[in-house]
C-alpha cells in the first residue's frame, strides 16, 4: 500500500466545534489525533466505527463463519469479532510478508491479549492460493485495505476465484478500501491513495467473476493527524525524509487526513 501526497492550494480551515468524547476529541466524523499520547486510541476509534458499519452492512443476514482475508494485525479483526455473536467462527489469513512480515506474530499476540483466540483461526495464506479451506463452507467473506495489495487485474481476478470456490452459494462479501480521491473537505495535504480500485472497476471485475448484487457504501470517518502523528504516518505510508523536510512548516501547521472508504459488496 502507498499513499500520494500532494499540497493542495485551501488550507483546512480549524477543527472547530470539537468534542471530548472518551478522552479523544471527535468533530463530527473526524476523529482528531493531535498528540502522540492520542494516536493508538483514534486508530482503535476508527477501527471500531469500520467495524460497525461492516456488520451493519451484514445485516440480518444468517452465518457462522466469516473470513477474513489480509487480516494483518487485527486491527479490524478485533473490533469486528467484539461486535459479532459468540457462535461466529472467523477465519484470518494473511500473507505477512514483504513490509507486512511478522504482522501474523503481532496478530496472534493481540488476539490472545484480548481473550478472542478460541473463537479465530488465524494463519498464512496468499489470498490468491487458500489452502486448508474447503469449497462451499465460508457464509461471509470480509477484507479491508487488501484489494489495494492486489492492484493488477491477474491478481485480483485469482483472489477473486478462490473467494468464489469458498463462499457458499448465497455468500455475501464485503470489501472496505481507502477511496483513490483525497477527503473532500479543503485541506493543506491530500493524501491520496494509490493504488486503488475504483467502485467501478471492481464491479466490473467481480461480475466478470460470477458475483452479483454489487452495492457500494462510504465510511465517511476521517482521522486528524497533528504534526507528531502526521510524521509518523507519513513515514509508515513511504514518504522520504527529504518530502518531509520540504513541508515542514505544512505540517506543522496543518497535519493530515485519511482518505475516506469506499465499501464494496456482492453475493455468490
Ligand atoms: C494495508 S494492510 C491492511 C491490514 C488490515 N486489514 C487493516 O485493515 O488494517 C494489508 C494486509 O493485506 C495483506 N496481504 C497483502 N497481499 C495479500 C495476499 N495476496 N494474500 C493475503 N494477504 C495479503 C498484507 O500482509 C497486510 O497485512
Amino acid at each position: 500500500m502507498q499513499a500520494d501526497f500532494r499540497i493542495a492550494k485551501n488550507v483546512s480551515q480549524s477543527l472547530k466545534r470539537s468534542l471530548k468524547t472518551g478522552g479523544l476529541e471527535v468533530s463530527g466524523r473526524k476523529i482528531i489525533a493531535r498528540n502522540r499520547s492520542d494516536l493508538s486510541k483514534a486508530w482503535a476509534r476508527y477501527y471500531d466505527l469500520l467495524a460497525a458499519q461492516f456488520v451493519e452492512r451484514i445485516g440480518r443476514r444468517r452465518f457462522r463463519v466469516i473470513l477474513e482475508a489480509g487480516c494483518g494485525k487485527g486491527q479490524l479483526t478485533i473490533p469486528l469479532l467484539r461486535r459479532l455473536p459468540r457462535e461466529v467462527k472467523v477465519i484470518a489469513i494473511d500473507s505477512s510478508k514483504g513490509p507486512y512480515a511478522g504482522w501474523s506474530k503481532v496478530l496472534s499476540q493481540e488476539l490472545r491479549r484480548a481473550g478472542l483466540e478460541k473463537r479465530v483461526r488465524s494463519f498464512r495464506s496468499d489470498a490468491r492460493r487458500i489452502r486448508g479451506i474447503e469449497s462451499e463452507s465460508v457464509d461471509i467473506i470480509v477484507s479491508n485495505e487488501l484489494l489495494c495489495d492486489l492492484p493488477y487485474d491477474p491478481q485480483l481476478e485469482k483472489a477473486l476465484i478462490e473467494f468464489y470456490r469458498i463462499l457458499r452459494p448465497g455468500g455475501f462479501m464485503i470489501h472496505g478500501e481507502w477511496s483513490s480521491s483525497p477527503a473532500a473537505e479543503p485541506q493543506a495535504f491530500l493524501v491520496k491513495h494509490w493504488p486503488s480500485w475504483t467502485p467501478d472497476q471492481l464491479f466490473s471485475i467481480m461480475r466478470k467473476n460470477g458475483f452479483h448484487n454489487f452495492q457500494v457504501t462510504y465510511f465517511d470517518t476521517t482521522i486528524h493527524f497533528g504534526y507528531e502523528n502526521a510524521l509518523k504516518e507519513l513515514q509508515t505510508w513511504g514518504a522520504t525524509k527529504r518530502f518531509l523536510r520540504r513541508n515542514d512548516a505544512v505540517l506543522k501547521r496543518e497535519g493530515i487526513e485519511l482518505p475516506y472508504e469506499h465499501m464494496v459488496e456482492c453475493e455468490k
